[in-house]
């Protein structure tokens, strides 16, 4: 019989400061940064972000949303086999914040280790996990993204400060007779790494370089839009399926426009995409696990519906999973 991965639990998290747009402009005006609610609405489709505080860590939040991730599977923190966190915001440099949210949902013993790939880090993640089910090393996995972007954000950058959020999201993947997961498809062209880096790394004691994030908008835009349909199609034809198959698209929540865009050329539409960047910002890694809680806790995804997930972010990376909610 084969083996397969399948989506038992979904949780998700936002630490409770939630700025509007409003709010942000204000705070940036009064540093001399000039912004607007209507630029951001119009260039990105956000209205909301929320920031955690400064004692807050990727691995508290990952917690949070963890928490609710096992109780919707109906199972326990020590039932957990493996632990995979996609964050680009860990807690430390090393021990990977995998490692530090293990020791905090108070179990021991099974593998937990982060995946760096930006904000395609979640559907990286579930990849693996996907491969560890299928042979045989993992049967239930807690697969997360989790970010605290704030931490990296350079506010005096008006392109660049008023996009991105904090948050965390979290699946419980299980072994099953049936898919479950379809097809997975991921790449990275390192290339890129200029047009959307933190180029700063620890040396000597200190941040050596700069420690805050750098993009370079419309490039990622441009090559964000191309992947993505490129990887859409990929898993799909890995599959056997069609875009007539997708119940729901769930894209990495960076930009409504970019959204707008992967929809329209895979003729889906808007009413199958699921959208919080609204109210998220962009939370990286975080972001299509916050936005899949979201649509299930709301009642929009339900059991067997066919989603495909896809991320694309720093690295450049990009990728998509097509499953069986
Ligand atoms: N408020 C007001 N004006 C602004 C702001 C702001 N916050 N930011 C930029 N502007 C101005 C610019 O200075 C420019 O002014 P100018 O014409 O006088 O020079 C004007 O707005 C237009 O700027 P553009 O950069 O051309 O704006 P664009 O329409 O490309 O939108 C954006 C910018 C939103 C960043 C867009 O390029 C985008 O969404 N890119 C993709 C970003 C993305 O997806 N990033 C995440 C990838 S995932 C990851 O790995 C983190």
């Amino acid at each position: 019989m084969s083996r397969f991965s399948r989506i038992t639990g979904t949780g998700s998290y936002l630490p409770p400061r939630r700025l509007s747009n409003a709010e942000l402009v204000a705070e940036l005006a009064a540093k001399g940064v000039e912004t607007s609610d209507d630029w951001i609405v119009e260039r990105t489709g956000i209205r909301a972000r929320h920031f955690a505080e400064a004692d807050v860590g990727v691995s508290d939040l990952a917690l949070h949303a963890c928490r609710k991730a096992i109780e919707a599977a109906g199972c326990q923190a020590a039932d957990i086999d493996l632990i995979i966190v996609a964050t680009s915001t860990p807690d430390m440099v090393f021990p990977s914040s995998a490692c530090i949210l293990q020791n905090k949902l108070g179990v021991a013993g099974c593998p937990a280790f982060d995946v760096q790939a930006v904000c395609s880090g979640f559907v990286y993640a579930l990849t693996l996990a996907d491969a560890l089910i299928k042979t045989g090393s993992a049967s239930r996995a807690l697969v997360v993204g989790a970010e605290v972007f704030s931490r990296i954000l350079d506010f005096s950058d008006r392109t660049t400060c008023v996009l991105f959020g904090d948050g965390a999201g979290a699946v419980v993947l299980e072994a099953s007779d049936v898919p479950g997961i379809w097809a997975t498809d991921l790449h990275a062209d390192g290339k890129h790494v200029d047009i959307l880096c933190v180029p700063g790394h620890v040396s000597g004691g200190k941040a050596s370089g700069s420690p805050l994030l750098t993009m370079d908008g419309q490039a990622v835009f441009k090559l964000a839009v191309g992947v993505l349909e490129d990887a859409a199609r990929a898993v799909l034809a890995k599959a056997g399926k069609t875009e007539a198959d997708v119940d729901w698209l769930i894209p990495h929540q960076a930009n409504i426009r970019i959204m707008q865009s992967t929809a329209k050329k895979l003729k889906l539409s808007m009413d199958k995409v699921v959208v919080t960047v609204d109210q998220h910002g962009n939370t990286s890694a975080a972001s299509i696990p916050l936005a899949l809680d979201t649509a299930v806790r709301s009642g929009k995804i339900k059991k067997g519906d066919t989603l495909m997930l896809e991320g694309v972010g720093g690295g450049f990376t990009w990728g998509a999973v097509l499953l069986d909610y």
